[in-house]
């Protein structure tokens, strides 16, 4: 009798790749999980054609609140790379099938020896300023792509999605721990639920971006929403200066690359006056870096120092908002 596709506790995934075609139900697969994702399983699967990468969300999101979200959530991640791989191909993993019944789908394996994590290279202090200009490149692309798209408005109307992953466990936990600053939080949340214009990534994270051979490769795309550009750019900017309150010895540098981010985002963002999105950008960032201390999902990196440092440099600027992203960057000194 063959062994059947079924390892260790992952039936489940074995069983979606025969459902999508990927195997036959009496091949051999290997299935080996990842580490690291807190709101899928995600695993390396052996196949006899060949190695490929299978995700999987969860009901429950594997971080210490309890926080809940629906799993239909996979099939916009899977329709992002869809829209994504027609306008940067060379940006997406390729899309290899998908079981909308289990919230399942499979892509090409991207092996980490070619495709290290973004988030790993800046902490080591080996990002470089062309690795960012070319992220904020693609980021800028597919907005530019999907701008003022009435199809793709509908194709992503997930706005209760996004207030579950995003608005309600960033923003809106982060007014609950910050009554002094929550009517400023409160507006950035109805703000940004009211601007829609792009197709948004929604997880645009240096830990959901690969930098490989031929540049980024953007990965977990499960809070794409057609919504506010300002929110993905806003996101990877946090996460820029994040870095910086974890390893400051490289600030100057990590402020650059945030320049060259922004710059060559810039250069695509031709569907609104670049002020009225820069100002939204510059408002939106505050909020989002005290959500990375004060919200449902901390960064798990920075010191108890750092994070008041952090929140203090929030206050400020939540209550005062800067007119622009470059003045934010250059202010921010926790
Ligand atoms: N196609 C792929 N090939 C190889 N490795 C991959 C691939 N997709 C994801 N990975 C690896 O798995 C990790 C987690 O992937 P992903 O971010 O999609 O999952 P997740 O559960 O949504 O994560 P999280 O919620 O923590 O952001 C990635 O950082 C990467 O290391
Ligand atoms: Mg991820």
């Amino acid at each position: 009798m063959p062994p059947g596709p079924i390892v260790d506790g992952a039936q489940d995934m074995a069983r979606a790749l025969v459902r999508m075609a990927i195997v036959s139900a009496d091949s051999f697969v290997v299935l080996t999980p990842l580490a690291g994702g807190v709101s899928s399983d995600i695993y390396r699967a052996e196949l006899p054609s060949g190695v490929v990468c299978v995700k999987r969300a969860l009901p429950r999101l594997k971080v210490a609140a309890d926080w809940q979200v629906p799993v239909g959530r996979n099939q916009y991640e899977a329709e992002w790379m869809r829209v994504a791989a027609g306008i940067a191909p060379a940006s997406v993993p390729r899309l290899l099938g998908e079981d909308r019944e289990a919230g399942a789908f499979a892509m090409a394996w991207l092996p980490p020896e070619r495709y290290p994590v973004w988030k790993t290279l800046l902490a080591e202090g080996a990002g470089t300023r062309a690795m960012a200009r070319h992220v904020g490149d693609v980021l800028g692309r597919i907005h530019a792509a999907t701008a003022d798209r009435a199809d793709l408005a509908a194709r992503f109307a997930t706005d209760a999605l996004f207030h579950a992953l995003r608005l309600d466990p960033y923003l809106a936990t982060a007014a609950r721990v910050n009554p002094a600053v929550a009517a400023r939080l409160s507006a950035l949340v109805a703000t940004t639920a009211a601007t829609r214009r792009v197709l948004v990534h929604g997880d645009f994270s240096p830990k959901n971006i690969l930098i490989g051979p031929d540049g980024p490769v953007i990965l977990d795309a499960e809070c794409a929403w057609y919504g506010d550009p300002a929110f993905d750019l806003a996101f990877a900017v946090n996460h820029l200066l994040l870095k910086s309150a974890w390893r400051p010895r490289w600030r100057a540098e990590y402020a650059a690359m945030t320049r060259e981010l922004v710059a060559a985002y810039r250069a695509h963002a031709a569907w609104e006056p670049w002020a009225d999105l820069d100002a939204r950008t510059a408002a939106l960032l505050p909020g989002l870096l005290l959500a990375r201390v004060d919200g449902k999902s901390p960064v798990e990196y920075l010191t108890a120092d750092a994070q008041a440092a952090v929140r203090r440099f929030a206050h400020v600027h939540l209550r005062e908002p800067a007119a622009s992203v470059a003045r934010l960057v250059h202010d921010f000194a926790p």
